[in-house]
């Protein structure tokens, strides 16, 4: 089952923007095809049968010398046996044993199988060696038995998100961000609530972004449909005020805050233990203000933090947005324009302008949520180095 997925992976790969070339054990032609993997990959399939050509050329020299990156998906017992052994008769462990640079192992087996004492001590002389592992993953197993549990391949798309952590640069390695996401919900009965349609993505894309280029990274996220993503703390809270509890008791260990989340400003004065019946007439909520996080990290930066907000506005944008960054003593801050159709709430794509405290303005244009986390990221990285030059300096002058 897991083989048949692995056409599906080398599309997904192509599709994130990666050069691929497919290579098949004959055991694994037994489940998936050439011709599938040679169309998916685009081009010719390394194969036993191919190994060594007639002109003198091996394969298994050429392959590790080609790629950043070797994924083996599936990954069998057998296969890891093999590598961890350094048995090279076939050409994907002669591959790892010609130098592949950096392997990168999807397994999927029987439950029992995983957790064999021998499959546990091969995975962890893999491991030693710097070899990364994703999965296997809870589910059911092959269709024809009726087992579930620890030994089902990751699915191609967790697999691609693995590949980009494996091929980003660390440049945030040692830094710890906290991220905001999603909106908040202000109850004002167990059942009713004040929100707003933020989906969550914008603050997750950076998260992801960040865990990527090798930061620490917790998530404070309110209520979204969203899976938690892998390699990052998640809190997960609904109201504002949990949100802010959450927030400012991580915020002095933290290098940088971004707050994505569209907290809502305002909260009813008292919550019902009961829900509310419904009455005649018009009924009166009366609404007092949420705590406002950002302005609070704000007041507590500390001179090496970088502090990062959102804006979204309908008009004045730039000055709206400028006058917040301002108040809440921001690094910088993303202007958001709801009304845009390229900027919609729960879009996959966003159009920003980052505003700098030093007056600085640098718009976006359309891009994915994920390179405009990015665009951020890079100037939170360059703005944590200027900063920490300066207290450097600083330091140097008093000593
Ligand atoms: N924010 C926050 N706490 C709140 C409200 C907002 O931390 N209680 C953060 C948001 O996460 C966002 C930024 O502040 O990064 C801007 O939010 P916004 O609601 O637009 O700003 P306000 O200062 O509330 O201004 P206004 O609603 O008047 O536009």
């Amino acid at each position: 089952m897991a083989a048949m997925k692995s056409p599906f992976l080398l599309r997904r790969l192509r599709e994130a923007g990666y050069l691929v070339r497919a290579a098949a054990s004959d055991r694994a032609l037994a489940f998936t095809t050439e011709t599938a993997l040679a169309v998916a990959a685009g081009g010719a399939v390394a194969t036993d049968a191919r190994w060594f050509a007639a002109a003198g050329d091996a394969l298994h020299i050429d392959l590790a010398r080609w790629a950043d990156l070797l994924v083996i998906a599936p990954a069998t017992a057998a296969g890891l046996a093999r590598a961890a052994s350094g048995l090279a008769e076939d050409l994907i462990t002669a591959t790892i044993l010609a130098g592949a640079r950096k392997v990168l192992w999807a397994p999927a087996m029987n439950p029992e199988m995983w957790h064999h004492p021998a499959t546990r001590a091969n995975v962890e002389t893999l491991k030693e060696w710097g070899h990364a592992f994703v999965g296997p993953e809870h589910g059911a197993m092959a269709a024809a038995s009726e087992e579930s549990g620890l030994g089902r391949m990751s699915e191609p798309e967790t697999i691609v998100e693995h590949v980009r952590y494996h091929l980003t640069t660390k440049d945030l390695e040692g830094r710890s961000f906290i991220v905001s996401a999603g909106p908040t919900r202000e109850y004002f009965d167990p059942v009713r609530f004040i929100s707003n349609p933020s989906s969550g993505k914008m603050g997750y894309a950076i998260a992801e972004a960040a865990r990527d280029r090798g930061a620490q990274v917790l998530l404070v996220s309110g209520p979204t449909t969203l899976p938690d993503p892998w390699g990052i703390e998640v809190v997960r809270v609904e109201r504002a005020e949990e949100m802010y509890a959450a927030i400012t008791e991580r915020f002095s260990r933290a290098n940088a805050v971004v707050m994505a989340a569209a907290v809502a400003d305002w909260q009813p004065a008292h919550t019902a233990s009961e829900k509310t019946p419904k009455k005649k007439g018009v009924n009166m909520v009366e609404l007092v203000p949420t705590p406002d996080i950002l302005a609070e990290l704000g007041h507590r930066k500390k001179p090496g933090q970088v502090l990062a907000g959102f804006a979204m506005e309908t008009r004045e944008g730039r000055e709206r947005a400028r006058a917040k960054l301002e108040r809440k003593n921001l690094d910088l801050i993303a202007l958001n324009f709801p009304t845009r159709s390229d900027s919609a709430f729960g879009s996959d794509y966003n159009n920003v302008e980052l505003l700098f405290a030093n007056g600085h303005v640098e718009a976006t244009g359309r891009l994915s949520k994920r390179a405009v986390a990015e665009r951020i990221l890079d100037h939170i990285h360059e703005l944590l180095s200027e900063k920490e030059a300066g207290l450097n300096a600083e330091q140097g002058k008093t000593s």
